[in-house]
């Protein structure tokens, strides 16, 4: 990852996105795309057109990357996510992040799909992510400091915005979605977590499980950039209930939550623009 790699995918992106700076980027995980019914974007750009960023290999990650205007906001989206176990590195994780920095955008909301650790939640809930555990204990912040990542050390005191925090509950308040608040726990995936590591990350203060959003969250926060995180709980996390956890069930889930994430973003949006 070096400032070389980001400036060759950021020369791919058109004059348009910079001029004006989008209002609001998003990063959109498994199934929260199509929760953006955007039929005529200012522009459609597949990731195998952004160099470095390069297609997900996981289904149900659009891999996308639309320009659109919602309640008078310009809005840069990413449909579709890098994950650190696809082996690819830290550079497409956090391309985004870092392609929104340069366009000059100030608000970030990241989503994802996570398995529920307490019983308060079920799936079809949404959670608010307050704060983060990064249980994988690596950072895509090790390396040379990049220029426009903050200092060396950032402050991790306040990573998820309260001011966009307001606004998701406001949301929620709007479209009547009972809206979750904890805490997120990242691991590294592939794999599903095993029940003695839930327990251990229940012990650790975690609410929910998922293998993204806190490095792109990391990088975001670092770089100064006002951020949300959004959790679909699509299962209860390993060993609380039966077995068989798959990506088909979490896609599934989200799929039957659509309705009420599609309503969730728009107010979210419609918020931000007051
Ligand atoms: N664990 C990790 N990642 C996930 C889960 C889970 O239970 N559900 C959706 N993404």
């Amino acid at each position: 990852m070096t400032p070389d790699f980001f400036e060759t995918a950021a020369a791919a992106l058109p004059d348009l996105c910079r001029e004006p700076p989008p209002d609001c980027g998003m990063i959109l995980g498994s199934g929260w795309s199509k929760a953006l019914a955007v039929d005529t974007p200012l522009l459609r750009l597949p990731y195998s057109e952004i160099p470095g960023l390069g297609a997900s290999t996981v289904v149900g990650h659009a891999g996308e990357f639309l320009l659109f205007d919602r309640h008078g906001l310009r809005i840069a989206a990413f449909m579709g996510r890098r994950h650190w176990y696809e082996g690819a590195g830290w550079g497409p994780v956090v391309m985004p992040v870092e392609l929104l920095r340069r366009l000059g955008t100030r608000n970030l909301l990241i989503t994802n799909a996570a398995g529920s650790i307490t019983p308060s939640f079920t799936p079809g809930d949404l959670m608010i992510i307050r704060d983060h555990i990064n249980t994988v204990g690596i950072s895509p912040l090790i390396g040379p400091v990049m220029p426009g990542w903050g200092p060396r050390f950032p402050d991790q005191s306040q990573i998820y915005s309260p001011a966009l925090i307001d606004l998701l509950r406001k949301a929620a308040h709007d479209t009547g979605a009972t809206l979750g608040e904890g805490v997120y726990a990242f691991t590294s995936g592939p794999v599903y977590e095993t029940p003695a590591e839930i327990r251990a990350y229940a012990g650790m203060g975690a609410d929910a499980v998922g293998m993204s959003t806190v490095p792109e969250a990391t990088v975001a926060n670092a770089a100064g950039l006002r951020t949300a995180g959004l959790s679909c709980i699509t299962n209860m996390a390993a060993g609380i209930s039966g077995p068989n956890l798959s990506h088909e069930g979490v896609i599934e889930q989200t799929r039957k939550t659509l309705p009420l994430m599609a309503a969730l973003l728009d107010a979210f949006l419609m918020h931000l623009a007051q």
